[in-house]
Protein backbone atom coordinates (compact mmCIF):
# COMPACT_ATOMS: atom_id res chain seq x y z
CA UNK A 1 0.00 0.00 0.00
CA UNK A 2 1.63 3.32 -1.15
CA UNK A 3 1.89 6.09 1.45
CA UNK A 4 2.73 8.94 -1.56
CA UNK A 5 0.37 12.02 -2.17
CA UNK A 6 1.29 13.14 -5.56
CA UNK A 7 0.78 17.01 -5.49
CA UNK A 8 0.54 18.43 -9.25
CA UNK A 9 0.09 21.75 -10.51
CA UNK A 10 -0.51 23.16 -13.79
CA UNK A 11 0.22 26.12 -16.16
CA UNK A 12 1.91 29.12 -14.68
CA UNK A 13 2.35 28.35 -11.25
CA UNK A 14 6.05 28.75 -11.18
CA UNK A 15 5.28 31.95 -11.56
CA UNK A 16 3.88 32.37 -8.06
CA UNK A 17 5.41 34.97 -5.94
CA UNK A 18 5.47 37.62 -9.23
CA UNK A 19 2.40 37.07 -11.38
CA UNK A 20 -0.65 38.67 -9.69
CA UNK A 21 0.54 38.43 -6.01
CA UNK A 22 -2.84 40.50 -4.90
CA UNK A 23 -4.53 37.51 -6.18
CA UNK A 24 -2.00 34.55 -5.41
CA UNK A 25 -0.01 36.63 -2.78
CA UNK A 26 4.45 36.22 -2.68
CA UNK A 27 4.82 32.74 -1.43
CA UNK A 28 6.55 30.64 -4.07
CA UNK A 29 5.80 27.59 -5.50
CA UNK A 30 8.98 26.00 -3.46
CA UNK A 31 7.81 27.85 -0.47
CA UNK A 32 4.33 25.59 -1.10
CA UNK A 33 6.12 22.23 -1.68
CA UNK A 34 8.50 22.62 1.26
CA UNK A 35 5.20 23.51 3.52
CA UNK A 36 3.60 20.33 1.93
CA UNK A 37 6.48 18.38 2.49
CA UNK A 38 6.40 19.07 6.00
CA UNK A 39 2.83 18.28 6.99
CA UNK A 40 2.62 15.27 4.55
CA UNK A 41 5.64 13.93 6.65
CA UNK A 42 3.63 14.68 9.86
CA UNK A 43 1.25 12.41 8.54
CA UNK A 44 3.19 9.78 7.77
CA UNK A 45 3.09 10.62 3.64
CA UNK A 46 5.81 10.79 1.40
CA UNK A 47 5.19 13.60 -1.12
CA UNK A 48 5.68 13.73 -5.27
CA UNK A 49 5.84 17.02 -5.91
CA UNK A 50 5.43 18.64 -9.45
CA UNK A 51 4.75 21.47 -12.02
CA UNK A 52 3.87 21.29 -15.47
CA UNK A 53 2.78 24.22 -18.03
CA UNK A 54 1.68 20.97 -20.30
CA UNK A 55 -1.60 19.45 -19.94
CA UNK A 56 -0.16 15.64 -20.97
CA UNK A 57 2.76 16.07 -18.82
CA UNK A 58 -0.19 16.47 -15.88
CA UNK A 59 -2.01 13.49 -17.57
CA UNK A 60 1.23 11.13 -17.40
CA UNK A 61 2.00 11.50 -13.89
CA UNK A 62 -1.58 11.17 -12.93
CA UNK A 63 -1.04 8.09 -14.75
CA UNK A 64 2.09 7.40 -12.44
CA UNK A 65 -0.29 8.58 -9.40
CA UNK A 66 -2.55 5.50 -10.56
CA UNK A 67 -0.01 2.68 -9.77
CA UNK A 68 2.09 4.47 -7.24
CA UNK A 69 0.27 6.90 -5.17
CA UNK A 70 -2.22 6.70 -2.38
CA UNK A 71 -3.81 10.16 -3.18
CA UNK A 72 -3.41 13.06 -5.58
CA UNK A 73 -3.58 17.05 -4.77
CA UNK A 74 -4.05 19.30 -8.04
CA UNK A 75 -4.55 22.66 -8.24
CA UNK A 76 -5.03 22.47 -12.33
CA UNK A 77 -4.74 26.12 -12.64
CA UNK A 78 -6.14 27.14 -16.29
CA UNK A 79 -6.96 23.75 -17.01
CA UNK A 80 -9.42 23.21 -14.46
CA UNK A 81 -11.96 25.00 -16.62
CA UNK A 82 -10.86 23.42 -20.24
CA UNK A 83 -9.20 19.76 -19.82
CA UNK A 84 -11.69 17.06 -20.23
CA UNK A 85 -8.16 14.96 -20.95
CA UNK A 86 -7.38 15.76 -16.89
CA UNK A 87 -11.16 14.81 -15.82
CA UNK A 88 -10.80 11.37 -17.34
CA UNK A 89 -6.88 10.64 -16.24
CA UNK A 90 -8.20 11.46 -12.71
CA UNK A 91 -11.85 9.56 -13.22
CA UNK A 92 -9.38 6.19 -14.62
CA UNK A 93 -6.53 7.13 -11.67
CA UNK A 94 -9.28 5.63 -9.34
CA UNK A 95 -7.85 7.11 -6.10
CA UNK A 96 -8.89 10.09 -3.91
CA UNK A 97 -8.75 13.20 -5.42
CA UNK A 98 -8.33 16.95 -3.67
CA UNK A 99 -8.63 19.87 -6.28
CA UNK A 100 -7.13 23.31 -4.66
CA UNK A 101 -6.96 26.59 -5.64
CA UNK A 102 -5.13 29.48 -4.10
CA UNK A 103 -7.80 32.23 -5.08
CA UNK A 104 -11.75 31.71 -4.60
CA UNK A 105 -12.45 31.32 -8.07
CA UNK A 106 -16.18 31.47 -7.48
CA UNK A 107 -15.42 35.00 -6.82
CA UNK A 108 -13.71 35.82 -9.95
CA UNK A 109 -14.51 35.77 -13.89
CA UNK A 110 -17.83 33.50 -14.93
CA UNK A 111 -14.99 31.35 -16.93
CA UNK A 112 -13.74 30.10 -13.44
CA UNK A 113 -16.27 29.55 -11.85
CA UNK A 114 -16.50 26.00 -13.77
CA UNK A 115 -14.60 22.78 -12.70
CA UNK A 116 -14.75 19.82 -15.05
CA UNK A 117 -12.28 18.16 -12.53
CA UNK A 118 -14.59 18.80 -9.52
CA UNK A 119 -16.97 16.02 -10.47
CA UNK A 120 -13.79 13.20 -9.94
CA UNK A 121 -12.54 14.78 -6.88
CA UNK A 122 -13.70 13.54 -3.06
CA UNK A 123 -13.38 17.45 -2.53
CA UNK A 124 -12.50 21.12 -3.60
CA UNK A 125 -10.75 23.46 -1.50
CA UNK A 126 -10.23 27.32 -2.62
CA UNK A 127 -9.76 30.64 -1.35
CA UNK A 128 -7.49 30.08 1.67
CA UNK A 129 -4.53 30.81 -0.30
CA UNK A 130 -1.16 28.72 0.28
CA UNK A 131 -3.87 27.13 3.55
CA UNK A 132 -5.78 25.32 0.81
CA UNK A 133 -2.78 23.01 0.30
CA UNK A 134 -2.14 22.38 4.16
CA UNK A 135 -6.24 21.88 4.20
CA UNK A 136 -5.41 19.35 1.12
CA UNK A 137 -2.85 17.23 3.29
CA UNK A 138 -5.49 17.36 6.40
CA UNK A 139 -8.25 15.94 4.22
CA UNK A 140 -6.10 12.94 3.36
CA UNK A 141 -5.05 12.41 6.58
CA UNK A 142 -5.15 8.61 7.55
CA UNK A 143 -7.88 8.47 10.49
C1 LIG B 1 -5.96 28.90 -9.75
C2 LIG B 1 -7.27 29.50 -10.30
C3 LIG B 1 -7.37 29.31 -11.81
O1 LIG B 1 -8.58 29.87 -12.30
C4 LIG B 1 -6.21 30.00 -12.48
O2 LIG B 1 -6.25 29.76 -13.88
C5 LIG B 1 -4.89 29.66 -11.92
C6 LIG B 1 -4.75 29.47 -10.47
C7 LIG B 1 -5.78 29.17 -8.25
O3 LIG B 1 -4.97 28.47 -7.64
O4 LIG B 1 -6.42 30.07 -7.69
O5 LIG B 1 -3.89 29.61 -12.61
O6 LIG B 1 -6.01 27.50 -9.94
Amino acid sequence: MSDTIFVLNGPNLNLLGQRRPEVYGYTTLHDIERMVRERAADHGFDVEFMQSNHEGALVDEIQRARTRGAAIIINPAAYTHTSVALHDALEAAELPVVEVHLSNVQAREDFRHRSLIGAVCRGIIAGFGTDSYRLAVEALRKK
